[in-house]
């Protein structure tokens, strides 16, 4: 079978046009979508009205899923492999503690000694207009720096943290951040990693990104600011509008992405999130 696919920016993305995941799929089919996602960074799946258990089980194709230990309040509370992206409230009308999530560039679970390899976001309820994603190619942000950046950076660690995200919920907000850190030690990982699978470099920092290991983060900062303006410079970047029930996977291993909350919050946004569990990388360091 070949795949009809479609450019989604110059920088990165295909629409993979006519898929529908609720059908079987051979090893074939879905080796060539594998390989467009490894071509490409980012696929689009549009129209997937499919159920959380088709959601999972078409996730489980990418490999093995995440169950969210490190997140514990975001996930599904029956489905630990689906993590909330939402700001429809709690029963007890509360707003949602992952109202706020992935308002920084990143990418996902990068604070964990095992780092994603890519993720499945659906999008279950969207505004009448906004509440974009973005997604950066880090590895045309890699390739693009200059010989002497790049000797720079190849033996510096990042050190990534969780828990700072913006407070959502006045009432669980402060001790949902400090679970976060106690939870999630801060962990240091390579700032060029190289694709295990591509054999590419790629720069691998975001905003949750406080300093290099073995530097002060006075030291660290103007020269993380400047890779990540660099890295989303908006030649290397594609933003996506969401329609209900799309399906976006990302290659958490050369990309970064953010949501915008570009959207009237009074509206509702609901997305729903699997994580694909990626290869051991980086280490803990003291907070
Ligand atoms: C995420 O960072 O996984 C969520 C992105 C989004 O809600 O657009």
């Amino acid at each position: 079978m070949a795949l009809k696919l479609r450019r989604l920016s110059n920088a990165l993305g295909v629409e993979v046009c006519d898929a529908d995941v609720s059908k079987p799929m051979s090893e074939a089919a879905f080796g060539e979508i594998y390989q467009a996602f490894l071509n490409y960074g980012i696929l689009l799946l549009r129209n997937q009205d499919i159920t959380r258990e088709q959601h999972i089980e078409f996730s489980r194709r990418f490999g093995e899923l995440d169950r969210h230990d490190a997140l514990p309040r975001d996930r599904h509370p029956k489905h630990p492999e689906l993590l909330l992206v939402t700001n429809e409230p709690n029963p007890d009308g509360t707003p949602s503690d992952s109202r706020y999530t992935g308002r920084q560039w990143h990418s996902d679970m990068s604070f964990t000694t095992t780092p994603s390899l890519g993720s499945l976001l659906r999008s279950h309820v969207i505004p009448e207009v906004g509440g974009d994603t973005l997604f950066a190619n880090m590895t045309m942000a890699y390739e693009t720096l200059s010989d002497g950046m790049k000797e720079l950076i190849a033996d510096l660690h990042g050190i990534h943290m969780s828990g700072t995200r913006k407070i959502a919920n006045e009432a669980t907000g402060t001790v949902r951040a400090a679970e976060q850190k106690r939870i999630n030690p801060p962990v240091a990982q390579p700032v060029v990693r190289v694709h295990p699978e591509t054999g590419r470099k790629a720069l691998y920092l975001g905003e949750k990104v406080s300093r290099f290991d073995g530097m002060t983060e006075e030291e660290s900062k103007p020269l993380i600011d400047y890779l990540n303006r660099h890295a989303t410079r908006p030649e290397f970047v594609y933003r996506h509008q969401w329609r209900k029930h799309d399906i976006v996977v990302w290659d958490n291993r050369c990309t970064m992405h953010q949501a915008l909350g570009d959207f009237d919050e009074t509206q509702r946004r609901h997305m729903e999130r699997t994580t694909v569990l990626g290869t051991p990388s980086g280490y803990v360091v003291a907070a």
